[in-house]
């Protein structure tokens, strides 16, 4: 996510702008920026790259004078890392400046409106539209062209704005991104989030949605859009940094499983508000290569993909792709999927596809990355940078993705109708608020945790898209509980890994799919027979499951299609609690790396 920070007192300003954003550096960012206003102009100074980048250019602040200024790391979303696309961005005469952090879904057809009234673009970014639609607004007053913007606007934002002609003020507003705002005393900082502000205040307002704040030297003032004035609590910060960086949160683990709703809606957003992907070749074969939780996205992108789109698909893990020499046919599209973009065995086996003529397609999370770049296309995810080793938002957008993919593919073949393509688009905004009510039962899943986190081994098992929800709940279990854990298809147990069933044994089942209700019911029986205890996840009203299960986890009712998505939110909870009550380091498990680089 980008960091945005501001600072409006009596010392000079780039310097005090370049530690805060240091101290949002944890988000992770390609490129920054800062805007100085001198009182008599703003100096824009922005770099891709590193602060240290930007810093060296103003030679740590001092190059810039000014006691007004915002300030900006970015985590490109629209347009590549660049000097350009960095932020702050600027309106054509250079008047205002503005740094923001989210996704303007209308950006689109704003830039065609500001374009008609003579505006000049220079960057690939949503942001740069705020600019110039702020300029156009702009009649003198900060705080009423703010107003304004939050009436046009749609989509997420943290906006800062300053104006060349008001260098004693700096408005800001937000929507769905965070925002805060430090007190001082003759001086006031904005941030996107608290360690920013630590080093000089612990009393700050966690501004809300649609709150537009006045910021000066002397004081904050708060208003509604009706420009109405605000009353708010001051929040007293008692954290330490490192507790401050996770948002208060213990890992950055939880903190990005409680992302999840924004991750998702931030995800499908850019896809169902600039509609389906375009597909001009429809593949007769679809291979998807990955690597880890990626890989068990593409074991559940066979399921979706074949249901929807009626297209063939092949799932390999990348290091055994590589070496197969995989049967592509001339019309074979390769999917490779990857959080970082950078993982060695997906990047090779991304180069063997295009080497050997294939179409290639890579859902990826960091924008600008080695796999983005290479392949013929990229879906993104947004989930915004996932500093926990173990992935858990980015697998929730890439499930999202992939289902966003499907769609498309049945567009593109004729067999999405416009009502059935508005009918699973509105299922997909419906995925972030179910998954907000799994979140707000967090404590169950942490009771149930309580309970199982002594398990020496556990089965997790499914069918159809269970299954390959069931992949993802053991490895998540496994890699930062070191507890042994597998999953199977829940058919295969009779086939051999039921003997390792005795009493006591641990098995998770997903029986979410209706379908397949029945033979999962059946699959629950023969093992409790044999002394297992049983957790099931399945949909709400299936209570028969209870008879056989020591444990229920009811999910909420939604479109069959996307109820084993939201069971991903629940695995990685309880994969959480339980590392967590075993005392092990969730966010950095031992022998783990966060992108593996080398084969
Ligand atoms: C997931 O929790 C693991 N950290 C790991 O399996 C990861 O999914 C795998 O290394 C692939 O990484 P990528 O998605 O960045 O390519």
């Amino acid at each position: 996510m980008c960091g945005i920070v501001g600072y409006i007192g009596k010392k000079q300003a780039a310097p005090v702008l370049i530690g805060a954003l240091k101290r949002l550096e944890y988000r992770g960012y390609d490129s920054a920026g800062i805007a100085v206003n001198s009182g008599k102009k703003i100096n824009v100074v922005k770099t891709k790259g590193k602060l240290n980048v930007l810093a060296e250019k103003i030679e740590g602040g001092n190059a810039v004078k000014g006691t007004t200024a915002i300030g900006h790391t970015r985590w490109a979303t629209h347009g590549k890392p660049s000097d350009i696309n960095a932020h702050p961005h600027t309106s054509g005469s250079g008047r205002i400046a503005v740094v923001h952090n989210g996704i303007i879904e209308n950006y689109i057809e704003l830039k065609d409106f500001l374009i008609k009234k003579g505006y000049r673009f220079i960057s690939e970014t949503d942001t740069e539209v705020i600019a110039h639609l702020a300029d156009f607004y702009y009649k003198g007053d900060l705080l009423k062209m703010t107003a304004r913007l939050t009436q046009t606007l749609k989509g997420s934002y943290a906006l800062e704005i300053i104006s060349q002609d008001k260098p004693d003020e700096i408005a800001a507003v937000k929507k769905d991104s965070p925002l805060i705002i430090g007190l001082g005393d003759g001086e006031n900082f904005i941030a996107s989030d608290i360690p920013a502000v630590l080093p000089y205040t612990r009393n700050v307002y966690i501004i809300e949605d649609y709150e537009i704040a006045l910021i000066k030297r002397e004081g904050v003032a708060l208003y509604n859009t009706e420009l109405e004035h605000i009353n708010k609590e001051v929040f007293y910060v008692n954290w330490n940094v490192s507790a401050a960086e996770k948002g208060g949160y213990e890992h950055f683990m939880i903190k990005e499983i409680m992302e999840e709703p924004q991750a998702i809606l931030n995800t499908v957003s850019q896809m169902v508000g600039q509609g389906m992907m375009k597909i001009d070749k429809i593949p007769d074969k679809i291979n998807i290569v990955a690597c880890g939780s990626s890989y068990n996205v593409g074991v559940a992108g066979k399921y979706i993909i074949e249901q929807i789109a009626k297209i063939p698909v092949e799932v390999d893990t990348a290091s055994e792709y590589r070496y197969r020499d995989a049967l592509l046919t001339k019309n074979t599209l390769v999917v490779v999927i990857s959080q970082s973009g950078e993982t060695a065995d997906t990047l090779a086996a991304l180069r063997e596809s295009k080497r050997r003529g294939a179409e290639t397609l890579s859902i990826v999370n960091v924008i600008g990355s080695t796999i983005a770049r290479e392949a013929d296309r990229v879906l993104y995810t947004l989930a915004g940078p996932e500093i926990s080793v173990a992935t858990t938002k980015a697998y929730s957008t890439q499930l999202a993705a992939v289902y966003m993919l499907a769609l498309s593919l049945a567009k593109a073949e004729g067999k999405l109708s416009p009502e059935l393509e508005k009918y699973y688009g509105e299922e997909l905004f419906k995925l972030p608020s179910l998954i907000n009510k799994i979140l707000e039962q967090k404590d169950k899943i942490k009771d149930l945790a309580s309970k199982y986190f002594k398990a020496k081994n556990v089965f997790f098992i499914g069918r159809g898209i269970d299954y390959a929800l069931s992949l993802e709940g053991a490895l998540k279990l496994k890699e930062i509980s070191y507890i042994h854990s597998e999953a199977y298809p829940a058919g295969e147990l009779k086939h051999g890994p039921i003997s390792l069933i005795e009493d006591g044994t641990l098995v998770v089942a997903l029986a979410t799919q209706e379908k397949l209700f029945e033979k999962t019911l059946n699959n629950i029986k023969e093992v409790k027979s044999r002394g297992a205890v049983v957790l099931s996840i399945v949909e709400e009203e299936n209570t028969q499951i209870e008879e056989c299960s020591d444990d229920v986890f009811y999910l909420p009712k939604t479109n069959k299609m996307f109820t084993s998505s939201l069971a991903a939110t629940i695995l990685q909870l309880f994969a959480y609690y339980v590392a967590n009550l075993n005392g092990n380091d969730v966010d950095q498990p031992r022998n783990l790396a966060k992108s593996v680089t080398v084969e």
